[in-house]
């Protein structure tokens, strides 16, 4: 069984202090769920100071991105070694907000999840097609050759760590989010590439979230179906009540 897993990535919003708040919202909203792991992605700012809040809480703690360097002169870098130490457990690598507006490539997102790994890190490799490709019908050409470069040279023993987000480029901040079947189509064909590249046992064992304009009212549709486990939520992520529903609608599905 896939443990479902929800995560909230906070992009560029919230100060140190609305962070704190939104987490203590969130703690005490879901102090019970034990059956699905949740997770939160604030900006680098709040990441300590978020950790504080949630530390022993059922509540875990992911960075937006990470360097694939351990440290150097990289100006305005954060690394692994950085962003564990900060108190993080998980990373989102390959976000198409990160590939769209500052030259993230799969290549890049490939050194991005082994050094992730190297610090114990948990990457959420995000993959997803445009518009223009899925009206070309080119969606599944484009996840196979993202997860392709994303996933070169890893190792089935470290492969079985990460999580998979799916996030149709069309479906984030738009408002539209994929069908659950439409999403379902892509999650069952990422499982399969996933039997390839590896074999059953890892592919069966691997989460895949959707991501694009989730929230309390598609959550459980989307939950519902056979491969996808968990959601990847932006917007509807910065507040606590939106978020939380999102979660107990999750729980809903029983999975
Ligand atoms: P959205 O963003 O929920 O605001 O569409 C999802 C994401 O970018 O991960």
């Amino acid at each position: 069984m896939r443990k479902l897993i929800i995560a909230g990535n906070w992009k560029m919003f919230k100060t140190i202090l609305e962070a704190i708040d939104l987490a203590n919202g969130l703690k005490r909203n879901l102090f019970d769920v034990t059956t699905i792991d949740i997770v939160i992605c604030p900006a680098f700012t709040s990441l300590a100071e978020v950790y504080e809040v949630i530390s022993g809480s059922n509540l875990q703690l992911g960075a937006q991105d990470m360097h694939w360097e351990e440290q150097g002169a990289f100006t305005g870098g954060v690394s692994g070694l950085m962003v564990k130490d900060a108190g993080a457990d998980f990373v989102i690598l390959g976000h198409s907000e990160r590939r769209i507006y500052f030259g993230e490539t799969s290549q890049s997102v490939n050194k991005k999840i082994k050094a992730a790994l190297k610090f114990n890190l948990t990457p959420i490799v995000c993959v997803g097609e445009n518009l223009s490709q899925r009206e070309e019908n080119r969606t599944f050409e484009v996840i196979k050759q993202q997860l392709e470069e994303c996933l070169d040279a890893i190792e089935k023993e470290e492969a079985r760590k990460l999580v998979i987000a799916y996030e149709p480029v069309w479906a984030i901040g738009t408002g539209k989010t994929a069908l659950p079947k439409q999403a379902q189509e892509v999650h069952k064909y990422i499982r399969s590439l996933l039997v390839k590249f590896y074999d059953e046992d890892l592919a069966g064992n691997l989460r895949i979230q959707y991501g694009g304009s989730v929230k309390p009212e598609n959550i459980f549709q989307l939950i519902s179906e056979e491969d996808i486990d968990g959601a990847l939520v932006g917007g509807a992520s910065l507040d606590a009540e939106l978020f939380t529903s999102i979660v107990r609608n999750s729980l809903k599905v029983g999975k």
